[in-house]
């Protein structure tokens, strides 16, 4: 029965799969509003070093944690524990953490559907430079746009999840990720050449470490979970499709090194524009949906053909890597509904799309008609996003370090990590990779987690 689970085909598919499900919103989206947030470079550079020596190790541990169990999320823990009563109950975190995000990412998957028919219908180029960057401000206050393109998102996702891991997943990421990284670039060439954009740059090259608090390190460290889509369950399910040969060093690696590279390019992209255009980089979950547009509109007034394919292209990049993504949400809780409840995948996919679909509309107002109805001073979206990257994603992230550092008989991790011994290099480097998962992922993540409680 296990045997029958399907498998990536291959070293490429793995890591265009996994950076599939790593790139998205959250380094397109989340990641320029954060470092706009959060203080510039100073964020920046804190972000660059806890991918690596923390959310690297981390994504590791999920990995090895998905392979050996060969099993969805929820059942993982379980499994490698012996049905241990607190591991078991660890597994369902598994599964409402990447729920509850995919609540809201589709409300933002939902805005840049928006925003790509807009773009159709040549609207950014069509528009003043202002008025393009103001558009989002009456867009997401509105009530019925915006719930209707996250309920077609959604519904799009599900359906794509429907059809099942290799067939929708895989063929989706080979194709969106060469696409949106060639799209970046271009942007970007042409965002740092607006006036005024060297601001921009200025502002993501040169830290102020004056702006380096405690809660630089907390969002940092939050953020860099989210992108890499760590404490969730998602990689430790893409884990178990992975085939016992794979070198999972060399495939984390390569995942976690992209996602980095993402997020950075889409800074630079970014940033500049933000500048350019006198907005606040501060401004949160808009940034990017005030700033691009900016671009597409000054682009236009001298390359209107180029500005317009450009803008249809890119807000179609960003769905389809938005979707990546949130396949892999969605994927964890399907995968858990039916291998435990028994569901045909079908109906785990409607069943997913109920739950987050409603509420999603809920994030979705809470930026206009329930902008005021606040829990502990956050708007509903705000509140599911802080929950999820701030507390949940750390909580979930610590027991998988854990449970790998501490649970698993250190034999097994060797193993898993070095394929049985026949690995010179991962080897040579297990000493300090166990370190890392055993001692100092786990330290850190208690550290920045009481940190968020008493900012
Ligand atoms: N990592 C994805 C991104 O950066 C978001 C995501 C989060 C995906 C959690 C899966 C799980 O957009």
């Amino acid at each position: 029965m296990a045997d029958k689970r399907e498998k990536f085909g291959g070293r490429l598919a793995v890591i265009l799969a996994m950076a599939g499900s790593a790139i998205g919103l959250g380094n397109i989206w989340r990641f320029p509003y954060m470092v706009g947030e959060h203080g510039g470079a100073a964020f920046v550079f804190v972000y660059i070093f806890a991918t690596l020596l923390i959310s690297l190790p981390v994504f590791l541990a999920e990995v090895m944690i998905g392979r050996r169990s060969h099993t969805n999320s929820r059942d993982a823990f379980a499994r490698l524990s012996r049905q241990h009563p607190f591991w078991k109950a660890a597994g369902y975190l598994t599964i409402l953490i990447p729920t509850l995000i995919a609540c809201y990412y589709s409300v933002i998957g939902g805005w840049s559907v928006e925003y790509f028919i807009k773009s159709c219908g040549l609207a950014f180029v069509q528009m003043e430079p202002d008025e393009a960057s103001g558009f989002f401000g009456a867009f997401v206050s509105s009530t019925w746009t915006p719930v209707i393109m996250h309920l077609l998102f959604l519904g799009v996702t599900v359906a794509v999840v429907a059809g099942g891991v290799k067939s929708g997943i895989e063929k989706f990421s080979k194709i969106s990720l060469p696409v949106l990284f060639v799209l970046i670039i271009m942007i970007l060439t042409y965002s740092v050449s607006l006036p005024g954009a060297g601001d921009g740059v200025r502002y993501l090259l040169h830290p102020d470490w004056s702006e380096l608090t405690p809660r630089t390190f907390a969002y940092a460290m939050g953020q860099s979970f989210y992108s890499l889509s760590l404490g969730m369950g998602a990689i430790i399910t893409y884990g178990s499709y992975v085939s016992k040969k794979e070198n999972i060093l060399a495939t984390s690696t390569g995942t976690a090194v992209s996602d980095l590279m993402f997020a950075i390019l889409a800074g630079f992209a970014i940033m500049p524009a933000v500048f350019a255009a006198g907005i606040e980089p501060g401004a949160g979950p808009g940034l990017i949906f005030q700033s691009i547009p900016y671009v597409f509109s000054k682009m236009g007034t001298t390359l209107p053909v180029v500005s317009s394919v450009v803008a249809i292209l890119f807000f179609l990049a960003i769905i389809v890597a938005a979707m990546t993504s949130i396949i892999s949400l969605v994927e964890v809780g399907v995968s858990f509904l039916v291998e435990r409840a028994g569901m045909s995948r079908g109906r785990a996919c409607l069943v997913l799309f109920l739950i987050c679909g409603s509420f999603g509309v809920l994030c979705s107002l809470s930026f206009g008609p329930l902008a005021e109805m606040k829990v502990a001073g956050m708007t509903v979206f705000d509140l599911f996003d802080w929950v999820c990257s701030n507390i949940l994603l750390l909580l979930m992230a610590l027991l998988a370090v854990i449970f790998v550092g501490w649970v698993l008989p250190r034999r097994v991790v060797h193993d898993e990590f070095t394929n049985g011994g026949r690995l010179p290099f991962n080897e040579r480097l297990f000493p300090v990779v166990y370190f890392l998962i055993k001692w100092v992922a786990p330290i850190a993540v208690v550290i920045i987690f009481f940190t968020n409680f008493m900012l």
